[in-house]
């Protein structure tokens, strides 16, 4: 039996297959490449040794979808297939709404029809929305999200917790990531985003290796202990093990769980423009620029019920999160491409 990872060519993604495959399962990838490129799987199977399944196809597409499940032996699906970009998630609402959410449901019709019930879903802190307290656990109420982005997150969640509901056949894990950075210790693959960076380490290593000025760091009048914007940043690859512990998880036929995966540790951005300088020895130039809209001053998990639960727990460090994530961004400066 297989499991199916949806949107495996994508950063998060990539690293899970090496996990997955590390621990022994088969996996097989979809994704439409909207974000990503082929060439992460191929320095997948560098890592792994293994060549990885690939079929090319959008989740929105019923018939593709349908051959996938035909064609192979599906046990549980990784579901990341989805759009993530915030900003763009505010110009383009319909696209999110349909990519994510059609796309979601067309999957468990699929999955449905072929008696496949188990599945994990990236979810994420934002549906905790400004959060009512930190360190935030699974019982903090979820929030006003900010933007579509968020809210197709929030209304996935309430979406697979009813279809699990009317049946308990289901077993679906909600994963609510925190802050995912690094890459993979060989430097083979990582984060490549499109463009212009949103996120806080992409921009980081970018200006470190001279391709932006200077970092603009979002506000430093936050009720935070020097100002910045706090958050729980998560080595890729400890989150990617999170996936492997909670496919254990479903196997045990657990109905619906719902789990945090973060350190448990808030680092403020002037907290990571140091650690990065003083893990690569890269100087990161910044300027004090005003609130970015929609954002919240802290944000970090408490990360005791995966561990309780799951028997998990992130093992690296924020040293070797700026580490791991400058390795692969001066191997590659420019991502795939090179
Ligand atoms: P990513 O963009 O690198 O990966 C997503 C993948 O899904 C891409 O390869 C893309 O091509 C593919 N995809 C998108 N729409 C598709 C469709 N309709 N059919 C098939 N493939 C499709 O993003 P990521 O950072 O690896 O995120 C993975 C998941 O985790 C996403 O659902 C994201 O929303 C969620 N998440 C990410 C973060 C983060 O900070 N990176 C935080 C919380 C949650
Ligand atoms: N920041 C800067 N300058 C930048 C980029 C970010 O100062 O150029 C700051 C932000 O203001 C924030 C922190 O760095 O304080 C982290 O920002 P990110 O954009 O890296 O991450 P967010 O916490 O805003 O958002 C991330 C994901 C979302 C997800 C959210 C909650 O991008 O998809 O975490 O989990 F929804």
């Amino acid at each position: 039996m297989a499991i199916l990872v949806t949107g495996g060519a994508g950063y998060i993604g990539s690293h899970t297959v090496v996990e997955l495959e590390n621990a022994g399962y088969d996996v097989v990838v979809c994704d439409n490449l909207s974000n990503s490129s082929k060439k992460s799987l191929e320095r997948v199977a560098e890592i792994t040794g293994k060549e990885v399944k690939f079929y090319y196809a959008d989740i929105r597409d019923h018939e593709k979808m349908t051959e996938i499940f035909e064609k192979e032996k599906i046990d549980s699906v990784i579901h990341f297939a989805g759009l993530k970009s915030v900003g763009e998630s505010v110009a383009k609402p319909w696209e999110y709404y349909e990519n994510n959410i059609s796309g979601t449901l067309v999957l468990l019709d699929v999955m449905k029809k072929h008696g496949c019930k188990n599945m994990i879903f990236s979810s994420s802190a934002t549906v905790y929305g400004d959060p009512a307290f930190v360190p935030i656990t699974e019982d903090c109420p979820k929030g006003q999200c900010t933007n579509p982005y968020g809210w197709t997150k929030s209304m996935l969640e309430q979406i697979l917790s009813d279809i699990q509901k009317a049946d308990n056949e289901w077993n679906i894990v909600l994963l609510r990531y925190f802050n995912p950075i690094g890459a993979h210790k060989s430097g083979l693959i990582g984060e490549n985003p499109n463009g212009i960076p949103n996120n806080l380490m992409p921009y980081v290593t970018q200006v470190a290796v001279g391709k932006i000025p200077y970092l603009g760091v979002f506000g430093n009048d936050y009720d935070t202990h020097d100002g910045t914007g706090v958050r729980d940043y998560i080595h890729v690859v400890d989150l990617a093990k999170g996936h492997v512990k909670a496919i254990a998880k479903i196997e045990e036929k657990c109905g619906l769980k719902v789990y945090n995966l973060g350190t448990g540790n808030g680092y403020s951005v002037l907290d990571i423009v140091k650690n990065f300088e003083e893990a690569t020895g890269v100087k990161v130039p910044y300027k004090i620029m005003p609130r970015r809209p929609g954002d919240v001053a802290e944000c970090y998990a408490s990360a005791d019920k995966a561990y309780r639960e799951l028997g998990w727990k992130a093992e690296n460090g924020i040293r070797e999160m700026c580490e791991d994530a400058w390795r692969w961004q001066k191997n590659n400066p420019n991502g795939f491409d090179d």
